[in-house]
């Protein structure tokens, strides 16, 4: 496999640059006609950001999987697709030939069809960081499924929540998943999340840790049960469903600043050329590389940059089931230097949390393979850069800060490795095809710069071919999320700068929405799940910022009576929200406080709660307009 649209060198980007933005069309179209296409299409873009309506490779006909497997059976049949390591470094690791993976995933994308699950309808994906999820994700983009993967560590209630949002009546898991030390009953959390949803016809559940489940006579059905029906009735092959570019390939629930969890729609044409694209140019990518992403695939990370990116250009992906620091703190390099992995993607909450444990981890360790880092998910602080460009990449290898969201799809700002400079901490240039714009409160592009910096509100002026479509079974709410707040702009809901070079330094959400250990939060969704526990009035979380997780969760909490002491009720709490969201939910710190700071109106202002909880305490600002400035001084006095 080649990559004839890999860019080779600084000027290579800037001539790329600069066509992608006068004819995005011929640049896009020109990208795309190196993949396979049952139909070619119509008219590349056709796109407004009022509706919105964006649709690119109008009329053309693919099938994703055809693109990541079936194209490489003729060259590259036996190259590992999938590598998989498992929790427990005493357990076999497993290789996926492109062989064996297309076979695979035509054999489950059978069991699928099977069970009665045709084109269009929505499947829900809720597994272990195994090879079945994977399959079991392909296998849905086989038949034309939509998946919708929920990460392992989300409740019954999300769940549910998630399901009854897509009228999934297909569930696809395991017995359980290893993650680190825990072993998570993922089918009994599944088995809760039904109780209210009635709908579901069929759970699919694959065994992975043996842990006992209760199988529903009639819904419940094994996985290796349904694959040896298959062969039984002589299902090998399966042809790919022919999609529409436009058509959804996927919905993933991800959180906004209000309400609970939206459904990002992606679409199969758009989707495909763009991972693909940036993959292949952002890691710069070369044939036989192992590509070792440590994400899970309930994230966008890991549907991007673990299954659809890599596959579709022919590489190896390492899959990693457990977490970096079981049974050490040295695990990643172990890995590493097992597989001779090239490419390094991760998170800097995954840095920090492994600076902690020193330098002991890493030695003895090798990690000569290495040609290429990456970070994602959030802000990289400089200590962090500089301690994974020594200590990981031996000062050898370019640190790649990709900036980018679930509703982008991919990448869209970031240095491309050994091509366009790094500069810790800055995302630095953006993508091809990609045109940020930095505007002020009221949509006014910035055009002035202060000490050399341009300040704003992120947004892009026009379409890549990955962007959000629709938000699942609510266009309006799309509409409003991200094309509302300024007119003809796509609101990414971060603040950046900007330097006289052009590079963009992303400095964090400015809207309701945090980031802790590179997972998305609303912090509407906290409060509603603290506010479910009996005896909370009232609650008001923000983020502070945190040594490791980037940021934490700070809640206040107007309670009333209950028994026991402050400590039990804090327990109390966090048990109620792991129950309604999940444990990546818990707030780190609860602070009981009398009343809340609100407007006369009744609005909390959760600027002074913010500052606050940043020990700001000299820059809370006037507080003379609250309903009862009071509050202030107490909840001061009361910081944990
Ligand atoms: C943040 C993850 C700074 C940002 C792919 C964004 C980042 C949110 C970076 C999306 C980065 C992601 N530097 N901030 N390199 N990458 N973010 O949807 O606030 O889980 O809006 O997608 O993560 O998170 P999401």
């Amino acid at each position: 496999m080649s990559y004839p649209y890999q860019i080779k060198s600084l000027e290579a980007y800037q001539q790329a640059y600069k066509q992608s933005i006068e004819s995005p069309e011929n640049f896009w179209a020109d990208v795309a006609s190196h993949f396979h296409w049952r139909r070619k299409w119509d008219k590349t873009l056709e796109w407004n950001f009022t509706e919105p309506k964006v649709e690119w490779f109008k009329n053309a006909k693919l099938n994703i999987t055809e693109n990541c497997l079936d194209r490489h059976l003729k060259n590259l049949a036996n190259r590992p697709a999938i590598i998989w390591e498992p929790n427990d470094p005493e357990e076999h690791h497993r290789v996926l030939t492109y062989k064996d993976l297309h076979y695979k995933v035509c054999q489950f994308a059978n069991v699928l069809k099977n069970n009665g699950v045709k084109k269009g309808d929505r499947v829900c994906i809720y597994m272990g960081m195994i090879p079945e999820l994977a399959i079991a994700v392909l296998a849905c983009a086989r038949i034309g499924a939509i998946h919708s993967v929920i990460f392992g560590g989300f409740s019954a209630q999300s769940i549910a929540d998630r399901l009854q949002d897509a009228q999934a009546e297909y569930i696809v898991t395991c017995d359980g998943a290893y993650r680190g030390q825990k072993d998570i009953p993922l089918k009994n959390v599944i088995d809760d999340a039904l109780i209210g949803c009635r709908f579901v016809k069929r759970v699919i559940v694959c065994t992975r840790t043996r842990t006992p489940v209760s199988m529903l006579k009639g819904r419940d059905v094994w996985w290796e049960d349904e694959v040896k029906k298959v062969e039984t009735l002589g299902m090998f092959d399966c042809p790919a469903e022919e999609m529409d570019a436009e058509d959804p390939l996927f919905i993933l629930y991800t959180s906004g600043s209000t309400g609970k969890p939206k459904g990002v729609v992606h679409a199969c044409g758009g989707y495909m050329v763009y991972t693909n694209y940036t993959f292949v140019n952002v890691f710069q990518y070369q044939p036989g590389d192992i590509h070792f992403c440590t994400a899970d695939i309930g994230w966008i990370t890991g549907h991007s940059y673990i299954v659809y990116g890599p596959l579709s250009a022919g590489a190896t992906t390492l899959m990693f089931e457990g977490v970096p620091t079981y049974p050490d703190a040295g695990r990643l390099w172990d890995i590493v230097d097992k597989f001779r992995v090239n490419i390094l993607y991760t998170a800097p909450t995954a840095i920090r949390s492994l600076m902690g444990f020193g330098l002991g981890p890493l030695q003895g360790k090798k990690l000569t393979s290495l040609k290429t880092l990456g970070t994602v998910g959030e802000p990289i602080n400089e200590e962090a850069w500089h301690w994974f460009d020594e200590h990981v990449g031996k000062g050898k290898c370019p640190i790649v800060d990709t900036w980018w969201q679930t509703e982008t799809g991919g990448i869209l700002i970031s240095n491309m490795a050994g091509i366009t400079p790094s500069k810790p901490s800055w995302a630095t240039l953006p993508l091809p095809g990609v045109q940020p714009i930095l505007v002020d409160d009221r949509g006014e592009e910035i055009t002035e710069a202060v000490d050399g910096e341009f300040k704003g509100n992120l947004c892009i002026k026009a379409p890549w071919p990955a962007i959000i479509r629709t938000t699942y079974g609510d266009h309006e709410r799309c509409k409003k999320n991200y094309f509302s707040t300024y007119p003809e702009l796509y609101f990414t809901g971060d603040g950046a700068l900007k330097d006289e070079q052009g590079n963009y330094r992303i400095t964090g959400r400015v809207d309701d929405v945090l980031n802790v250990s590179g997972h998305r939060i609303g912090t509407a969704e906290v409060e509603n799940a603290i506010n479910m526990h009996a005896g909370v009035v009232e609650s008001a979380v923000v983020g502070y910022p945190h040594d490791i997780k980037g940021q934490g969760i700070y809640a206040f909490v107007i309670y009333n009576g209950g028994h026991g002491d402050d400590n039990l009720q804090r327990q109390n709490i966090l048990q109620t929200v792991t129950r309604i969201i999940g444990p990546i939910a818990k707030p780190d710190k609860i602070q009981f406080v009398s009343g809340l700071p609100k407007t006369r109106s009744g609005k909390i202002m959760r600027r002074i709660l913010r500052k606050i909880a940043e020990n700001e305490m000299e820059n809370i600002g006037d507080t003379s307009t609250l309903l009862d400035p009071g509050v202030v001084e107490e909840i001061k006095n009361g910081k944990l």
